[in-house]
């Protein structure tokens, strides 16, 4: 892997979120959206797997022999057992009752891994004009300046951001955490897209965000915040044998002068 290959796939990539994110905003334009649920409740619209296809197409065209993750057209995220050789990872809009519901809370995220990690990564919100990107080891940056995470200290002080899973059969541990939570911080928000969230995290909007999420909602943001400075890891544990830096269970992404209080706070708020 050179630095040049990932700068032309880093380059690449946020193209085609361009792209994406232009066909999504196209889509509202145009009205009526044609909506469907999966079988756990989740909506789905013609835009998202329009945007799907847009992006998974011209990677197979550019790059044949890669692997590809995507939320629509490949979700088996059980498949993914190393990142070791390349792998894209792929959420074509990340927040899709936000889109259905006309709110600008939408992203398109977008992930490279090799060599057993994430290695560039890019958040593009169409209606915000906002555009995260990240190369491992060299920069995280909004619309193209550095963006760091908000280093505050006090917690009481801090906006903290989660969300809920569409199956709404468990919610009891999530109430539980939110009451810990809330009850310590300044304000919670439930922004509706994880990749969002976690940029915000990333750029000081949030000072610490927890979910429990799929690969493709956290890969790419989740380079960004670690290369702004945040802390990433789980509030609970990562079973062996998975590979933790795509494992979605209890993710807690912080500015680092919070994260050890939100993981405690968590982890006794996680105890029945
Ligand atoms: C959802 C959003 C939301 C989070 C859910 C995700 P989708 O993704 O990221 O904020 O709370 O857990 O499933 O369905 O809009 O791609
Ligand atoms: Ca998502
Ligand atoms: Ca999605």
């Amino acid at each position: 892997m050179s630095n040049d290959t990932i700068q032309e796939i880093s380059i690449f990539a946020v193209d085609m979120a361009m792209r994406a994110g232009e066909l999504i905003k196209q889509e509202r334009r145009n009205g009526e959206l044609e909506k469907s649920y999966k079988p756990n409740d989740e909506l789905v619209t013609n835009a998202d797997l329009k945007a799907d296809e847009l992006i998974t197409k011209h990677i197979r065209k550019v790059y044949p022999d890669h692997r590809i993750l995507s939320e629509e057209s490949a979700p088996d995220a059980l498949t993914i057992k190393d990142i070791d050789s390349p792998i894209w990872i792929i959420d074509p809009i990340d927040g899709t009752v936000n889109y259905a519901h006309g709110h600008h809370q939408v992203a398109v995220s977008i992930a490279y891994a090799e060599a057993g990690q994430v290695q560039t990564g890019v958040v593009h919100c169409p209606f915000q004009n906002e555009t995260f990107q990240a190369i491992r080891g060299k920069h995280s940056l909004l619309n193209h300046n550095p963006i760091e995470v908000s280093h505050k200290h006090n917690l009481r002080k801090a906006l903290i951001g989660t969300g809920f899973p569409y199956d709404k059969s468990n919610l009891e541990p999530l109430i539980r955490r939110l009451r810990a939570v809330v009850n310590n911080c300044q304000d919670i928000r439930r922004v509706g897209s994880a990749a969002i969230d976690i940029c915000w995290v990333a750029m000081g909007r949030l000072d610490g965000f927890y979910e429990s999420l799929s690969p493709w909602d956290f890969a790419a943001a989740q380079l960004i915040a670690e290369q702004a400075g945040a802390q990433c890891g789980h509030f609970s544990g990562v079973p062996s044998g998975v590979l933790e830096s795509l494992y979605g269970e209890d993710i807690l992404i912080a500015t680092p002068e919070l994260y050890d209080e939100l993981e405690e706070l968590l982890q006794n708020a996680s105890i029945t």
